[in-house]
């Protein structure tokens, strides 16, 4: 996230915009992939980031090959790299690749030819560039200005479990570039070892703080990263740090409530506050084809005019 910047994150707000409209017309397609081949290949489980992306890739007329872990060769025994340069042998112009390790698609990059490209889904607890962009487009789009302002002076709250979250990673990095003022929320077990660096304050009163928040980001506890016992119980922390019916009051009302997805309802968030008019947790799902297609033609842009999409 870092190394795009500002400027770069702005490039692939703009062209959203027009990806957003291309997914509201009657047919949601545009030629600007045709003869293309994109290759989803999750070594995590993902519903939301595979679809998105597989969509993405469709609306633009490319070819999409899935690739399962479960159903592979990997099974056999298969080492990562012997199963992209086998993906890559069929001609690929694109890889988008989930894996538990980071720095996965920096290798994969170092592994395949000039001509193809890697495109990082989520990479362990590092870092899930196109979530961060589709958090931005969608704060951008309900609350920021589109003058350019970015997301200047807009106070972010992310609550929850930061310390395994590469979302919490690549989200801070893209709402401080964008100019907002990010407050890490969590209990000091869930917070990263060391936060030297990270341009965020911290605070365990959400309480206290979501009366003046813009939006408040929810994460999912991952359990499946806990490696040891850090909570005492899901209910004390729901207690303290979900966002409940009463807490959610505290908001303002043009504030917004997100979630990256999937979300654990009852635990970091109520159910009903999930379903609330200023929940755009849908909205994000929405906004994130429209930002892969923009990533995907960014990468891979055949040379059609853009006037044309
Ligand atoms: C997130 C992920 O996988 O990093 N989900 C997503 O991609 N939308 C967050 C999560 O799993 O909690």
């Amino acid at each position: 996230m870092g190394e795009l910047g500002r400027s770069g994150i702005e490039e692939v707000l703009a062209l959203t915009d027009r990806f957003v409209e291309v997914n509201e017309r009657s047919i949601p397609k545009v030629p600007a992939l045709r003869g293309k081949t994109v290759v989803s290949l999750f070594y995590e489980d993902s519903t939301r980031t595979r679809l998105s992306f597989e969509t993405a890739a469709r609306r633009l007329s490319a070819d999409v090959m899935s690739f399962s872990v479960s159903s592979s060769s990997v099974n056999k025994g298969e080492s990562l790299r012997d199963t992209v340069e086998t993906i890559e042998a069929m001609g690929v112009d694109a890889i988008v690749v989930r894996h538990k390790s980071s720095g996965v698609p920096w290798q994969l990059s170092g592994w395949v030819q000039p001509r193809t490209s890697v495109v990082n889904a989520g990479d362990g607890w590092h870092e899930h560039p196109t979530q961060a962009l589709l958090d931005c487009y969608t704060i951008r789009e309900k609350r920021g200005g589109g003058d350019g302002s970015g997301l200047a002076g807009l106070r972010i709250a992310i609550v929850g479990d930061i310390r395994h979250s590469r979302v919490a990673r690549s989200d801070v990095s893209a709402f401080t570039a964008l100019g907002a003022e990010v407050t890490l929320v969590a209990p000091p077990t869930l917070l990263p070892p060391s936060l030297d660096g990270w341009p965020v304050q911290v605070s365990h009163d959400l309480d206290a703080l979501l009366p003046g928040l813009d939006v408040v980001y929810l994460l999912r506890l991952q359990q499946e990263r806990m490696i040891e016992a850090l909570l005492p119980s899901l209910r004390e922390y729901t207690a303290t740090y979900g966002l409940t019916a009463r807490r959610a009051e505290l908001l303002r009302p043009d504030a917004l409530i997100m979630h990256p997805g999937p979300v654990n309802r009852g635990v970091e968030v109520a159910a009903d506050v999930a379903d609330l008019p200023s929940s755009v947790i849908t909205r994000q799902v929405q906004n994130g084809v429209a930002v892969r297609m923009a990533v995907l033609y960014l990468l891979l842009g055949s040379g059609v005019d853009r006037a044309a999409l």
